[in-house]
Protein backbone atom coordinates (compact mmCIF):
# COMPACT_ATOMS: atom_id res chain seq x y z
CA UNK A 1 0.00 0.00 0.00
CA UNK A 2 1.24 3.57 0.10
CA UNK A 3 3.37 4.97 2.57
CA UNK A 4 0.71 6.81 5.06
CA UNK A 5 2.63 10.58 5.59
CA UNK A 6 3.22 9.29 9.53
CA UNK A 7 5.71 6.74 8.56
CA UNK A 8 7.60 8.27 5.91
CA UNK A 9 10.32 9.06 8.23
CA UNK A 10 11.09 5.43 9.08
CA UNK A 11 11.56 5.06 5.34
CA UNK A 12 13.33 7.59 4.83
CA UNK A 13 15.23 6.96 7.78
CA UNK A 14 15.68 3.12 6.68
CA UNK A 15 13.81 1.49 9.37
CA UNK A 16 10.97 0.50 7.43
CA UNK A 17 11.02 -0.55 3.92
CA UNK A 18 7.11 -0.90 2.82
CA UNK A 19 3.54 -0.92 4.40
CA UNK A 20 2.03 -4.14 3.91
CA UNK A 21 -1.34 -3.16 5.52
CA UNK A 22 -3.03 -1.19 8.18
CA UNK A 23 -4.12 -3.42 11.59
CA UNK A 24 -7.72 -2.77 12.86
CA UNK A 25 -7.66 0.81 14.29
CA UNK A 26 -7.98 1.41 18.11
CA UNK A 27 -9.19 4.72 19.83
CA UNK A 28 -5.70 6.30 20.70
CA UNK A 29 -3.62 4.70 17.67
CA UNK A 30 -3.36 3.21 13.96
CA UNK A 31 -1.32 0.27 13.48
CA UNK A 32 0.26 -1.37 10.82
CA UNK A 33 1.85 -4.17 8.87
CA UNK A 34 5.60 -3.16 7.82
CA UNK A 35 8.09 -5.18 5.97
CA UNK A 36 11.52 -4.48 7.82
CA UNK A 37 14.41 -6.31 5.32
CA UNK A 38 13.23 -9.94 5.78
CA UNK A 39 11.37 -9.02 8.76
CA UNK A 40 7.47 -8.05 9.23
CA UNK A 41 6.80 -6.15 12.18
CA UNK A 42 4.30 -4.03 13.49
CA UNK A 43 4.15 -0.20 13.33
CA UNK A 44 1.80 1.57 16.17
CA UNK A 45 1.27 5.27 15.41
CA UNK A 46 -0.06 7.85 18.19
CA UNK A 47 -3.30 9.63 17.57
CA UNK A 48 -3.55 12.97 18.87
CA UNK A 49 -4.54 12.93 22.29
CA UNK A 50 -6.89 15.54 22.92
CA UNK A 51 -9.89 13.57 24.30
CA UNK A 52 -8.51 11.21 26.85
CA UNK A 53 -10.09 11.03 29.39
CA UNK A 54 -9.87 13.18 33.09
CA UNK A 55 -8.99 10.16 34.68
CA UNK A 56 -6.38 8.86 32.70
CA UNK A 57 -4.63 12.51 33.00
CA UNK A 58 -5.10 11.95 37.12
CA UNK A 59 -4.46 8.55 37.96
CA UNK A 60 -2.23 7.01 34.83
CA UNK A 61 0.58 10.26 35.20
CA UNK A 62 0.78 10.39 38.93
CA UNK A 63 4.53 10.45 39.82
CA UNK A 64 5.35 9.93 36.03
CA UNK A 65 8.55 11.50 35.46
CA UNK A 66 9.05 14.74 33.93
CA UNK A 67 12.20 16.30 32.65
CA UNK A 68 11.93 19.60 34.23
CA UNK A 69 10.24 22.01 36.45
CA UNK A 70 8.91 24.41 33.17
CA UNK A 71 7.65 21.03 31.64
CA UNK A 72 6.01 20.42 35.01
CA UNK A 73 4.12 23.62 34.94
CA UNK A 74 3.37 23.71 31.05
CA UNK A 75 1.42 20.08 31.72
CA UNK A 76 -0.41 21.23 34.98
CA UNK A 77 -1.68 24.56 33.25
CA UNK A 78 -2.26 22.52 30.07
CA UNK A 79 -0.51 24.94 27.70
CA UNK A 80 0.16 23.91 24.04
CA UNK A 81 3.78 23.36 25.10
CA UNK A 82 2.46 21.31 28.36
CA UNK A 83 -0.16 19.28 26.11
CA UNK A 84 3.03 18.10 23.93
CA UNK A 85 5.20 17.54 26.76
CA UNK A 86 2.51 15.06 28.06
CA UNK A 87 1.90 13.50 24.83
CA UNK A 88 5.33 12.78 24.41
CA UNK A 89 5.24 11.14 27.71
CA UNK A 90 2.46 8.97 27.61
CA UNK A 91 4.11 7.66 24.64
CA UNK A 92 7.40 7.30 26.18
CA UNK A 93 5.42 5.36 28.81
CA UNK A 94 4.11 2.32 26.43
CA UNK A 95 8.03 2.19 25.05
CA UNK A 96 9.68 2.48 28.46
CA UNK A 97 7.11 -0.34 29.62
CA UNK A 98 7.71 -2.93 27.02
CA UNK A 99 11.32 -2.66 27.61
CA UNK A 100 11.08 -2.91 31.22
CA UNK A 101 8.59 -5.67 30.92
CA UNK A 102 10.88 -7.30 27.97
CA UNK A 103 13.85 -7.57 30.30
CA UNK A 104 11.48 -8.55 33.41
CA UNK A 105 10.72 -11.78 30.74
CA UNK A 106 6.67 -11.02 30.28
CA UNK A 107 5.71 -11.63 27.12
CA UNK A 108 5.31 -8.56 25.73
CA UNK A 109 5.71 -7.68 21.67
CA UNK A 110 9.85 -6.67 21.53
CA UNK A 111 10.39 -3.21 21.15
CA UNK A 112 12.51 -2.53 18.15
CA UNK A 113 12.57 1.40 18.01
CA UNK A 114 10.34 4.87 18.78
CA UNK A 115 10.99 7.12 16.24
CA UNK A 116 9.03 10.41 15.04
CA UNK A 117 6.00 9.35 17.49
CA UNK A 118 6.01 5.69 15.62
CA UNK A 119 6.53 2.07 18.05
CA UNK A 120 8.00 -0.19 15.70
CA UNK A 121 7.88 -3.67 17.82
CA UNK A 122 7.53 -7.25 17.20
CA UNK A 123 4.12 -8.25 15.34
CA UNK A 124 2.81 -10.94 16.89
CA UNK A 125 1.50 -13.85 15.04
CA UNK A 126 -0.92 -17.27 14.69
CA UNK A 127 -0.04 -20.11 13.47
CA UNK A 128 0.05 -19.16 9.25
CA UNK A 129 2.66 -16.11 10.24
CA UNK A 130 -0.47 -14.07 10.11
CA UNK A 131 -1.14 -10.97 12.54
CA UNK A 132 -2.71 -12.59 15.60
CA UNK A 133 -6.58 -12.24 16.54
CA UNK A 134 -6.99 -10.38 19.86
CA UNK A 135 -8.84 -12.81 22.32
CA UNK A 136 -12.19 -11.44 22.41
CA UNK A 137 -12.39 -12.49 18.76
CA UNK A 138 -11.69 -16.15 19.15
CA UNK A 139 -14.34 -18.88 20.63
CA UNK A 140 -12.59 -20.62 23.66
CA UNK A 141 -13.27 -23.93 25.30
CA UNK A 142 -13.50 -23.66 29.08
CA UNK A 143 -10.12 -25.67 28.99
CA UNK A 144 -8.33 -22.98 26.72
CA UNK A 145 -10.13 -20.47 29.02
CA UNK A 146 -8.91 -21.77 31.96
CA UNK A 147 -5.30 -21.90 30.53
CA UNK A 148 -4.93 -18.90 29.55
CA UNK A 149 -5.94 -16.75 32.35
CA UNK A 150 -3.47 -18.60 34.13
CA UNK A 151 -0.85 -17.93 31.98
CA UNK A 152 -1.96 -14.11 31.92
CA UNK A 153 -2.61 -14.25 35.93
CA UNK A 154 1.60 -14.99 35.71
CA UNK A 155 2.04 -12.52 33.59
CA UNK A 156 0.50 -9.82 35.62
CA UNK A 157 2.38 -11.11 38.37
CA UNK A 158 5.78 -10.76 35.93
CA UNK A 159 4.62 -7.24 35.32
CA UNK A 160 3.67 -5.85 39.16
CA UNK A 161 7.67 -7.94 40.35
CA UNK A 162 8.85 -5.30 37.60
CA UNK A 163 6.85 -2.54 39.40
CA UNK A 164 4.52 -1.98 36.80
CA UNK A 165 0.34 -2.52 36.55
CA UNK A 166 -0.89 -2.52 32.66
CA UNK A 167 -4.13 -0.07 33.76
CA UNK A 168 -6.16 -0.94 30.98
CA UNK A 169 -5.95 -5.41 30.76
CA UNK A 170 -8.98 -6.73 29.00
CA UNK A 171 -9.79 -8.86 26.36
CA UNK A 172 -9.14 -6.00 23.73
CA UNK A 173 -5.84 -5.35 24.56
CA UNK A 174 -4.96 -9.68 24.30
CA UNK A 175 -3.48 -10.79 21.46
CA UNK A 176 -3.60 -15.04 20.87
CA UNK A 177 -0.63 -15.17 19.52
CA UNK A 178 0.93 -18.81 18.05
CA UNK A 179 2.34 -19.72 21.71
CA UNK A 180 -0.38 -18.14 23.61
CA UNK A 181 -2.00 -15.01 25.20
CA UNK A 182 0.64 -11.56 24.50
CA UNK A 183 -0.21 -8.75 26.46
CA UNK A 184 -0.54 -5.43 24.70
CA UNK A 185 -1.24 -1.66 24.73
CA UNK A 186 1.04 -0.52 27.66
CA UNK A 187 0.76 3.45 27.10
CA UNK A 188 -1.18 3.67 30.45
CA UNK A 189 0.74 1.49 32.23
CA UNK A 190 1.35 2.87 36.36
CA UNK A 191 4.11 2.67 38.50
CA UNK A 192 3.09 0.02 40.90
CA UNK A 193 5.21 1.56 43.78
CA UNK A 194 4.98 5.34 43.11
CA UNK A 195 1.25 5.40 41.97
CA UNK A 196 -1.50 5.72 44.84
CA UNK A 197 -4.00 4.22 42.59
CA UNK A 198 -2.32 1.23 41.51
CA UNK A 199 -3.76 -0.89 43.96
CA UNK A 200 -7.42 -0.15 42.25
CA UNK A 201 -5.87 -0.09 38.71
CA UNK A 202 -4.46 -3.58 39.22
CA UNK A 203 -7.50 -5.15 40.83
CA UNK A 204 -9.82 -3.61 37.74
CA UNK A 205 -7.41 -5.57 35.56
CA UNK A 206 -7.30 -8.82 37.54
CA UNK A 207 -11.12 -8.28 37.85
CA UNK A 208 -11.41 -7.70 33.70
CA UNK A 209 -9.56 -10.78 32.92
CA UNK A 210 -11.96 -12.89 35.77
CA UNK A 211 -15.41 -11.25 33.94
CA UNK A 212 -13.71 -12.86 30.40
CA UNK A 213 -12.52 -15.72 30.96
CA UNK A 214 -15.17 -16.25 33.62
CA UNK A 215 -17.85 -16.64 30.85
CA UNK A 216 -16.00 -19.14 28.80
CA UNK A 217 -15.43 -21.31 32.78
CA UNK A 218 -17.71 -20.25 35.13
CA UNK A 219 -15.53 -21.12 38.20
CA UNK A 220 -13.39 -18.50 37.62
CA UNK A 221 -16.05 -15.90 38.82
CA UNK A 222 -15.83 -17.29 42.38
CA UNK A 223 -12.40 -16.45 42.52
CA UNK A 224 -10.43 -13.38 44.31
CA UNK A 225 -6.73 -13.23 42.90
CA UNK A 226 -6.47 -9.90 42.07
CA UNK A 227 -6.55 -9.01 47.00
CA UNK A 228 -4.39 -11.94 46.84
CA UNK A 229 -1.76 -10.55 44.17
CA UNK A 230 -1.54 -7.00 46.07
CA UNK A 231 -1.56 -7.97 49.37
CA UNK A 232 1.56 -10.62 48.88
CA UNK A 233 3.31 -7.70 46.73
CA UNK A 234 2.60 -5.30 49.59
CA UNK A 235 4.38 -7.49 52.18
CA UNK A 236 7.06 -8.05 50.12
CA UNK A 237 6.07 -12.14 49.41
CA UNK A 238 4.85 -12.14 45.97
CA UNK A 239 7.75 -13.96 43.21
CA UNK A 240 6.40 -14.89 40.23
CA UNK A 241 6.80 -18.71 41.53
CA UNK A 242 3.88 -18.03 44.68
CA UNK A 243 1.98 -20.62 44.16
CA UNK A 244 -1.71 -18.17 44.30
CA UNK A 245 -5.02 -20.13 45.76
CA UNK A 246 -7.96 -17.90 44.14
CA UNK A 247 -9.24 -17.51 47.77
CA UNK A 248 -8.65 -13.88 50.11
CA UNK A 249 -10.03 -13.02 53.29
CA UNK A 250 -8.57 -10.23 54.83
CA UNK A 251 -7.20 -10.61 58.20
CA UNK A 252 -9.79 -9.33 61.25
CA UNK A 253 -9.01 -6.02 62.62
CA UNK A 254 -6.59 -4.72 59.74
CA UNK A 255 -8.25 -1.31 58.41
CA UNK A 256 -6.98 0.13 55.51
CA UNK A 257 -7.13 3.83 56.65
CA UNK A 258 -4.79 4.90 53.32
CA UNK A 259 -7.31 3.02 51.42
CA UNK A 260 -10.16 4.39 52.79
CA UNK A 261 -8.47 7.92 52.97
CA UNK A 262 -7.46 7.34 49.05
CA UNK A 263 -11.26 6.21 47.77
CA UNK A 264 -12.78 9.67 49.54
CA UNK A 265 -9.94 11.28 47.67
CA UNK A 266 -11.46 9.90 44.48
CA UNK A 267 -14.61 10.61 44.84
CA UNK A 268 -13.89 14.03 45.52
CA UNK A 269 -11.43 14.41 41.86
CA UNK A 270 -14.52 12.51 40.34
CA UNK A 271 -17.05 14.95 41.69
CA UNK A 272 -14.73 17.59 40.55
CA UNK A 273 -13.99 15.87 36.89
CA UNK A 274 -18.10 15.55 36.87
CA UNK A 275 -18.72 19.74 37.58
CA UNK A 276 -15.89 20.66 35.05
CA UNK A 277 -17.80 17.81 32.11
CA UNK A 278 -20.89 19.80 33.52
CA UNK A 279 -19.64 23.50 32.99
CA UNK A 280 -17.55 22.38 29.52
CA UNK A 281 -19.37 23.60 26.49
CA UNK A 282 -20.90 21.09 23.91
N1 LIG B 1 2.51 -6.08 18.23
C1 LIG B 1 1.35 -6.30 17.60
N2 LIG B 1 1.20 -7.39 16.82
C2 LIG B 1 0.03 -7.61 16.16
N3 LIG B 1 -1.04 -6.79 16.20
C3 LIG B 1 -0.95 -5.68 16.97
C4 LIG B 1 0.24 -5.39 17.71
N4 LIG B 1 0.04 -4.22 18.37
C5 LIG B 1 -1.21 -3.83 18.07
N5 LIG B 1 -1.82 -4.68 17.22
C6 LIG B 1 -3.19 -4.55 16.66
O1 LIG B 1 -3.54 -3.19 16.61
C7 LIG B 1 -4.69 -2.92 17.45
C8 LIG B 1 -4.50 -1.60 18.18
O2 LIG B 1 -3.37 -1.66 19.02
P1 LIG B 1 -3.38 -1.10 20.52
O3 LIG B 1 -4.39 -1.86 21.32
O4 LIG B 1 -1.99 -1.12 21.02
O5 LIG B 1 -3.83 0.39 20.27
P2 LIG B 1 -4.98 1.31 20.83
O6 LIG B 1 -5.41 2.18 19.72
O7 LIG B 1 -4.44 1.98 22.02
O8 LIG B 1 -6.14 0.37 21.24
P3 LIG B 1 -7.43 0.72 22.12
O9 LIG B 1 -8.57 0.51 21.19
O10 LIG B 1 -7.37 -0.35 23.18
O11 LIG B 1 -7.29 2.11 22.64
C9 LIG B 1 -4.77 -4.12 18.38
O12 LIG B 1 -6.07 -4.39 18.79
C10 LIG B 1 -4.22 -5.25 17.52
O13 LIG B 1 -5.22 -5.78 16.72
MG1 LIG C 1 -5.88 -1.52 22.56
Amino acid sequence: MRTPPRLQPLVDEGLVDSVVRQLMSGKEALAYVVRCGDETRCAKIYKEANNRSFRQAVDYTENRKVKNTRQARAMAKGTKFGRQAQEAAWQSAEVDALYRLAHAGVRVPTPYNFHEGVLLMELITDAHGDAAPRINDVPLTAEQARAHHATLLLQVVRMLCAGIVHGDLSEFNVLLGEDGPVIIDLPQAVDAAGNNHAQRILLRDVANLRGFFGGFAPELLQMDFGPEIWDLYQRGLLTPETPLTGVFRKQEGQVDLGGVLREIDDARAEEAARRLRMLAPG
